[in-house]
């Protein structure tokens, strides 16, 4: 079932387009109502805030689903790991959402945390590929992502499938909250329709390009990635992919931080790999990596090919086509995936189970 693929994870990196397709499909209506996720408008009304809990991978997702709910809808929105909110609940009250986004459905934290959350009286919305789940059971309102299972214990569709379920729901909130135009409404809609195409290209042209990448890394002992604004979620999930599967100590950070501590990490020795996509933050990345570069660290940058400031910047390009910058983060983390694949596998590990790790963590 791995259709010719060596490993589920690369499979269902490959699957991404298509699962985007499924997510979409049916979902984008008229101007009236721009979006169809099946949720009844008063689970949205007199919404005063949004706690957004998860872990891991979902967590990831989830601090760009922020970025997205605050950017376009203008709710305050916050991410709270599940393991932290379940002891620490923030005052509640019906006038809050919290978001659950688990790709399993059946993460303890997560539902355990819910639970509590519930037990208060607020609103619930499950995010989830498995609807058929502990999560999708017990919950209402749900949105299903429809990436299907997941067999790589590292999260790669799911990831992809939960940032398209935020990026309607986003669009839905400023459809109801009338915080956007319906112009822009419909042109971030058009362009998330976009997003398989460019996906494929990606894989159609970087899979060799990274294969050879990967070989240069046999000796490295550790990674830095970098981004900023809706890409700095990336950079700790590009970070979490490469550590869990191929044991490489790496960190995530957003790239103006550096200078206040970690960038006494860097020498020759530790690649950093930085995302710099034309927007709002593109300048003061380039500028942050530069900053690693005078401490020579060898520098990745996920950036577009034909732009000179990044050529002269990066000692290597994994490009990425030039979009809108909010939905830059579906295509920046393709690259990184397929650079923790590759490195895992050229190592000869178990990518598909790694060590210590299970696809779903029903313990708390
Ligand atoms: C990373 C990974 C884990 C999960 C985390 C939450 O690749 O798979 O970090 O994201 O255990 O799992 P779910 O989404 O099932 O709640």
């Amino acid at each position: 079932e791995k259709r010719g693929f060596r490993h589920f994870m690369l499979k269902e990196i490959h699957e991404q387009p298509g699962v985007i397709r499924d997510s979409l499909e049916d979902r984008i209506g008229d101007r009236g109502s721009p979006v169809r996720l099946g949720l009844p408008t008063d689970l949205f009304a007199g919404l005063e805030r949004i706690y957004i809990i998860a872990c891991g991978t979902s967590w990831h997702a989830s601090l760009v689903g922020k970025y997205l709910i605050e950017s376009l809808s203008g709710l305050p929105t916050e991410v709270n790991y599940a393991s932290e909110f379940r002891y620490n609940l923030p005052p509640l009250s019906d006038r809050i959402l919290v978001i659950g986004v688990t790709q399993s459905g059946e993460t303890a934290d997560t539902i355990e945390a819910l639970k509590v959350a519930h037990q208060q009286g607020v609103r619930i919305l499950g995010i989830t590929n498995r609807p058929e789940s502990s999560l999708g059971q017990k919950y209402e309102h749900i949105i299903d992502t429809r990436a299907g299972l997941e067999i790589g214990v590292a999260a790669t569709k799911t990831f992809t499938s939960q940032l398209i379920a935020f990026y309607l729901l986003a669009l839905q909130l400023a459809h109801l909250r009338d915080t956007q135009t319906p112009e822009r409404i419909h042109e971030i809609l058009t362009g998330l329709q976009q997003l398989p195409t460019h996906i494929e290209n990606i894989l159609d042209t970087q899979e060799r390009y990274i294969t050879e990448l990967a070989r240069e890394f046999d000796a490295t002992r550790d990674f830095i990635f970098v981004g900023r604004g809706l890409n700095y979620p990336i950079a700790l999930e590009g970070a979490l992919k490469l550590k869990e599967i191929s044991y490489i100590h790496a960190e995530g950070y957003p790239a103006g931080e550096m200078k206040h501590g970690p960038i006494a990490l860097l020498d020759a020795a530790v690649p950093v790999v930085a995302i710099a996509v034309p927007g709002k933050v593109y300048e003061k990345v380039l500028s942050n990596a530069q900053e690693a570069k005078a401490r020579d660290a060898r520098l990745i940058g996920v950036a577009p090919l034909d732009d000179p400031a990044a050529v002269e910047t990066f000692d290597q390009i994994l490009p990425v086509p030039v979009v809108d910058e909010l939905l830059s983060p579906i295509l920046t983390v393709v690259p990184l995936q397929l650079l923790a694949y590759h490195i895992a596998a050229r190592r000869g590990l178990d990518v598909d189970q790694p060590r210590n790790l299970a696809k779903s963590v029903t313990v708390e």
